[in-house]
This record gives structure tokens, sequence and C-alpha cells, in this order.
């Protein structure tokens, strides 16, 4: 049994990664038949993980089932980045104990950034002993083998923060278009209100042959879009002696042809002119950027340890405008940091009235247990930071409303992805700049990149014809 160790991470120097294939148990005879449910929390990282740990089960006999009371093996992939994902974890595991009780045999098991928190292993052996398994964000790939080694008594395989960084992973999936692709692991900038440093471990970038390697087989397969995954992507290749800048693998990943390339997240602090240009000047790497602000206070950003002040923030803003001006730009905010005033909060809104977002994701501080803030004296009621959310968001939400109308009447580039929610014959897709689009069309469109002509704009979506 292994239990996490927040403050190591802390501790870090290049020499404790170590790059290795990841060497993966593989027999079908195992789990022959036997069914899991698989249910995932938070970010497209998790989400990605939750491809891989598809893949790695399947080929231990295991298929996956959408109903709990088939499932012979439960896995919870959890988020630990605010805190109502705890709740809602520990929810879901009171419907997981009342399945177990009328089958001994059931599994049930707990990964993702929760595993990797101590005082949740330490609830789960306390509160919790019917949870069979615990495996953390660092030890995926060794999953076939814990199953197939699985004790009577609840394990607990969680590598203490630092990890190898694996190659010769295999991924189930979920589109045959668009494809996600780590390029990085964990993140060094220890904001301050951030558990992310702490669960996922200090930045480890993967060699750029590896990824150039996995997008020229993805293009081979027939995928047409990838979106470069990290926790701060633009700092890729900084841990590592002699390998790329991000600018200089994201002007290689272009040069391989593929249709669509996307990258999340950028942290401001690393969004260098050589950057900019390379968006600028490739077709083919989206005119679209997730620009986190978190707060419009230069005296809020400095307590959350972002390293650049409202004006610098601006500054970039307005250079990615004038060299892209067509690019969509999206945001994270948090309202209710420690200690913020109603002067900062409307710093934060002076942003967002000057950035106009395409689209903000808006957030409550939430107290992480190990980080900086969580010290931090917060005299700020929770109805007053509801109150600031709601402003905030009517405002978010106007601007997301005027940026889609912008597109009225206009014809674009739509990469139709699946049937659309909507109803029968519609199908639905993105733009270049990330714009849900709604078409009426069959569903030969599927996997198709098609001029479509806008004809309604929502705060959400827009609605399109096939321009023939
Ligand atoms: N409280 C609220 N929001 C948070 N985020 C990260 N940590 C916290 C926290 N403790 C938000 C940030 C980040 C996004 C993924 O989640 O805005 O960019
Ligand atoms: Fe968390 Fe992002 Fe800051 Fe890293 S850069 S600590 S992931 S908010």
């Amino acid at each position: 049994m292994k239990l996490p160790d927040l403050q190591k991470a802390k501790i870090r120097n290049q020499s404790e990664v170590k790059y290795c294939e990841a060497d993966i148990l593989r027999d079908r005879s195992l789990f022959q038949g036997k069914k899991y449910f698989l249910k995932t929390y938070g970010c497209q990282m998790n989400v990605h993980d939750s491809e891989l740990i598809k893949n790695l089960i399947e080929g231990i006999g295991f298929i996956e089932t959408d109903s709990l009371k088939d499932a012979d093996l439960v896995i919870l992939n959890t988020c630990a980045i605010r805190e109502n994902a705890h709740d809602k974890v520990f929810g879901f595991l009171g419907r997981c104990k009342h399945e177990k009780a009328s089958r001994k045999d059931m599994i049930i098991s707990i990964c993702g950034c929760m595993a990797q928190e101590p005082s949740v292993c330490e609830e789960i052996l306390r509160k919790h002993k019917y949870v069979d398994l615990v495996f953390g964000t660092h030890n995926i790939h060794d999953l076939p083998n814990m199953l197939k080694n699985k004790m009577s008594e609840t394990s607990i395989e969680v590598e203490s923060i630092e990890g190898n960084v694996y190659e010769n992973l295999e991924y189930k999936r979920d589109s045959k278009i668009e494809a996600w692709i780590n390029i990085m692991y964990g993140c060094d900038k220890f904001c301050t209100y951030c558990i992310v440093p702490y669960t996922r471990g200090k930045q480890r970038s993967r060699r750029s042959e590896n990824i150039l390697k996995e997008i020229e087989k993805l293009k081979y397969e027939g995928y047409k879009e990838v979106t470069l995954l990290g926790q701060n992507v633009n700092a890729y290749g900084k841990d590592i002696e002699d390998e790329l800048s991000f600018p200089e693998l994201l002007a290689r990943v272009s040069d391989t042809g593929i249709d669509r390339i996307r990258f999340v997240t950028s942290h401001p602090w690393d969004f260098t002119d050589e950057l900019i240009d390379v968006i600028a000047s490739r077709k083919n790497i989206m005119p679209y950027i997730h620009l986190p602000l978190q707060s419009g206070s230069s005296r809020i950003l400095k307590l959350m340890g972002r390293r650049y002040t409202k004006e610098e923030y601006l500054e970039l803003y307005e250079k990615i405008k004038k060299r892209i001006p067509d690019a969509a730009i999206t945001t994270d905010i948090i309202v209710g940091f420690p200690g913020e005033t109603a002067e900062d909060f409307e710093e934060t809104l002076d942003v967002v009235r000057k950035c106009k977002y395409d689209n903000a994701f808006t957030f409550i501080f939430s107290k992480r247990v190990g980080t900086p803030a969580e010290k931090l004296e917060d005299p700020i009621t929770k109805e007053e930071k509801e109150e600031r959310l709601k402003k905030l968001n009517v405002l978010v939400n106007d601007y997301s409303l005027e940026a889609n109308r912008k597109y009225l009447g206009k014809t674009v580039d739509v990469l139709i992805t699946g049937p659309s929610e909507k109803g029968e014959n519609i199908v639905c897709g993105y733009t270049e700049t990330m714009k849900l689009v709604n078409i009426t069309g069959g569903s030969d469109l599927i996997g198709t990149i098609a001029k479509v002509k806008i004809k309604e704009a929502k705060s959400f979506s827009l609605d399109g014809v096939i321009e023939k």
C-alpha cells in the first residue's frame, strides 16, 4: 500500500523523471465477459485517461456497460479541482455500496485526482472499506495487474506524486474524428488556489518524436482533428534539455498536414510572440485560444501567484487579437478568492468588458486542502460570492451571444462530429473557432468538413445549413 504524499510535490528535480515503455498485461481470458461501468468526472485530461483505462481493461476481457446494476467492475475517475467534486463522488459511492451489498464479488475502484489526495485515501480506509482499489494518476497503466492481483481488503496503489512518462500506451478513443493527445503531464506553476500540481505532479513533457508519431498514426487512421493536452501546454519542453519549444512542436504538428490542431490549456505567462506567430501563419492550427484570466485584479493575481498583472494580460490579449483578428478567445475566471473586495471584482468585470470573451468558464473559489490559499483569511460571505458569480455570468453570456451573432449570414467550415441532441436528421460539429453548430442533414456528413451557412445564433450554439 502506498499512500500519496502531498508535500513531496514541492521536492522536485529533473532527474526524477524516467522515460519508459509501459509494460501492459493483456490477457482477455482473465475477465472474459465481465462487465465494467466507468464514470468520469472533471476535465479533458480525465476524459482522455478514461480512454486509456477502457483500452486497458478491455484488453483483459471486460466489456463496457452503462448500467451500474450489471457491472462487475466499477471505476470512478475523479476530479479534485473543487470541493463539490468530492461530494458528488462520495454520493455516487453510496449507490455503489448499495449494489455491492447483494453482489459481494463486485469490484469498486476510485482513480483520478481525488485518489492522489491523502485525506481522501484515509477517508476511504476509515469509512468506505467496501472500496476495493484506489489507484493514482501515475499508475493507470498497471491497472490490469492490479485487478489480476486484487486482494480481499482495500488496496491503495498511488505513487507519491512524481511518475514516469510512459510511452506505448493505447487508447480506446471515444471518437474516430477528433482525438486528444497528452503532450505533457503535471504542472509547475503552483497557482496558490490550485491542487493540480499536487495531484498530477511536476511538469513532465513527452518526447516530441513520440507525440509526432502518434499524430502521424491518427492521421493515417483518418482522424481530422487533434487536441494537444496539458495543464500548461505552452510550457511544453521546458522541463527537458534539447527538446522543442511549444511553438516549434506546433509547427511540426502542423507539418503533418492533419486538418485541424487545437491545444489546451495555455498559461498567459508562457504565451510568447513566437507562439502567436505560428498560430497566425498556419492554416491548420485553429484560431481558438483558451486564455485563463482567473481574476482581473492585479492585487488578487499576485495573491494567486499568476505571474502577470491585469495590464500585462490585456496587452497580451490585444497582441493576439491584432495578429489573429478572427481568433475566438475564451477564459476561466474565479470569483471570491480569499479577500477579493468589491473593487477587485469590478476589475474582473472591467477585463471581461474589454475582452468580450467568446465564452468563459466561471467558478466560485473553492478551498483545497494543502494549497497555500487554504490558509488565507476569507471574510467574504458565500452569498456575496454567489451574487458576484451571477453578475459575472450575465455579462459573460451577453458577450457569448454577441460573439455568436457575428456569425449570422456567414459561411464557415464546420467539422461535423456526430448526431445532434436537437433531434432526428440534425448533425452537429464545430467551427474553426470552436463554436457548436447544429445542421440539418444526415449521418453521411459525419467526419466531413462542410461549408455551412449560419442562420441563427444563440448564446451557446449556432444553427446552420449546408451550402450547396
Ligand atoms: N477554486 C475554484 N476554481 C478553481 N480552478 C482551479 N482551482 C480552483 C479552485 N480551488 C479553476 C481555474 C482553472 C479551472 C480549470 O478551474 O479557473 O483554470
Ligand atoms: Fe493549476 Fe493551471 Fe495554475 Fe497549473 S497553471 S497550478 S493547473 S491553475
